[in-house]
C-alpha cells in the first residue's frame, strides 16, 4: 500500500462545508513550506501574490509578476501530494478583458499544475470568474479587503462595517457563487457579517480576519510562524516565533566559526592512513 495521501478534490472541500467539518488553509510559496503544511495536513495551500511583500520585499502585492507567481506556484505543486493547492492572480493578470484572464489563469493549470486561481473583487471580476471557470479552471473569489485595490480602498482597513456595506457584500458573495466560483476568502470583516455570506453561500467560505463562523480558515505563512516584524494585523495569531530562532542559530553558527569551533571532527572526512602518509611525505620533497 502507498503512503502517498490521497489528494484532496474540491467537491470534497463542499461536502466539507456541508458536514461542518472546518477547513484549514495556509499560504506557502516554495517547495520546503509547501510540504511541511501538507504533510501536516493542510486542506488548501494558497500560493497568495502575497509572496509579493514576505518573499519579494515589497510594500504592496501590486507589482508581482504572473512570471514571479508562476515560479513559486510550480514550486509548491512539486512539494504537495494532497492539499489543494490555488494561485493567486496577480494584479493585472485578470483585470484588462475576459481573454487574457482566461490564458492567464490556463498558464498557472497547465504550466504550473495548480488546481485552482483566486481573483479578488465582484463587480468586473464576476465576468472574469464566470469566463475562467468556464475554461475549465476553477475559481476562488476573495472578498472584503482586497489587498490589490488597497489605493482604492484607502489603506489596509476591516470593510464592510456598515450595514448597507454588509448587504453588498452578502449580494457580492452570492454572485461570486452564481459565477461558479468554488469558494470564496472573506477577509478583514466583521464577523457578523461572514457569519451571515457562511449562512447564504452553499460553496466554503474561507476567513481571514473575517471571525469563527467562516466555513474555513488561513492564515499567511510568514505571519502564524513569526517571521515577519514590525505592524502586525489584529487578525493574526502567531503559532511560533521562528524568526527569533532563526536568528539564535545564525548567530551560533557565526559565533562557532569565528570561535574556531565548526567544522569539527565529526563534520570532516576522514583519509585512509596510508593515503594520509604520503601525503606527508610528498609535503617534505
Ligand atoms: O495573498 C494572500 O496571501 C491572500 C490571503 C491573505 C488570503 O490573498
Amino acid at each position: 500500500m502507498s503512503d502517498t495521501p490521497a489528494k484532496l478534490t474540491l467537491p470534497a472541500l463542499g461536502d466539507m462545508k456541508r458536514k461542518a467539518e472546518r477547513l484549514t488553509s495556509v499560504t506557502a510559496y516554495d517547495y520546503p513550506s509547501a510540504r511541511l503544511a501538507d504533510e501536516a495536513g493542510i486542506d488548501i495551500v494558497l500560493v497568495g501574490d502575497s509572496a509579493a511583500m514576505t518573499m519579494l520585499g515589497y510594500d504592496t502585492t501590486l507589482p508581482i509578476s504572473m512570471d514571479e507567481m508562476l515560479t513559486f506556484t510550480r514550486a509548491v505543486v512539486r512539494a504537495v501530494k494532497r492539499a489543494v493547492v490555488v494561485a493567486d492572480m496577480p494584479f493585472g493578470s485578470f483585470q484588462v478583458s475576459d481573454e487574457s484572464a482566461v490564458a492567464n489563469a490556463v498558464r498557472f493549470a497547465r504550466e504550473a499544475g495548480a488546481d485552482a486561481v483566486k481573483i479578488e473583487g465582484a463587480g468586473p471580476s464576476l465576468a472574469r470568474a464566470r469566463a475562467i471557470v468556464d475554461a475549465g479552471v476553477p475559481v476562488m473569489g476573495h472578498l472584503g479587503l482586497t489587498p490589490q485595490s488597497v489605493t482604492k480602498l484607502g489603506g489596509y482597513r476591516a470593510q464592510a462595517r456598515t450595514a448597507d456595506a454588509a448587504a453588498r457584500l452578502v449580494d457580492d458573495a452570492r454572485a461570486l457563487e452564481a459565477a461558479g466560483c468554488f469558494s470564496m476568502v472573506l477577509e478583514a470583516v466583521p464577523a457578523a457579517v461572514a457569519e451571515r455570506v457562511t449562512a447564504v453561500v452553499g460553496v466554503p467560505t474561507i476567513g481571514i480576519g473575517a471571525g469563527p463562523s467562516c466555513d474555513g480558515q488561513v492564515l499567511v505563512w510568514h505571519d502564524l510562524l513569526g517571521l515577519t516584524s514590525g505592524h502586525q494585523a489584529r487578525f493574526v495569531k502567531r503559532y511560533a516565533e521562528l524568526g527569533r530562532t532563526i536568528d539564535a542559530a545564525l548567530r551560533a553558527y557565526i559565533d562557532d566559526v569565528r570561535g574556531g569551533r565548526f567544522p569539527a571532527v565529526e563534520h570532516t572526512y576522514p583519509m585512509p592512513d596510508e593515503e594520509l602518509r604520503k601525503l606527508e611525505a610528498a609535503k617534505k620533497k
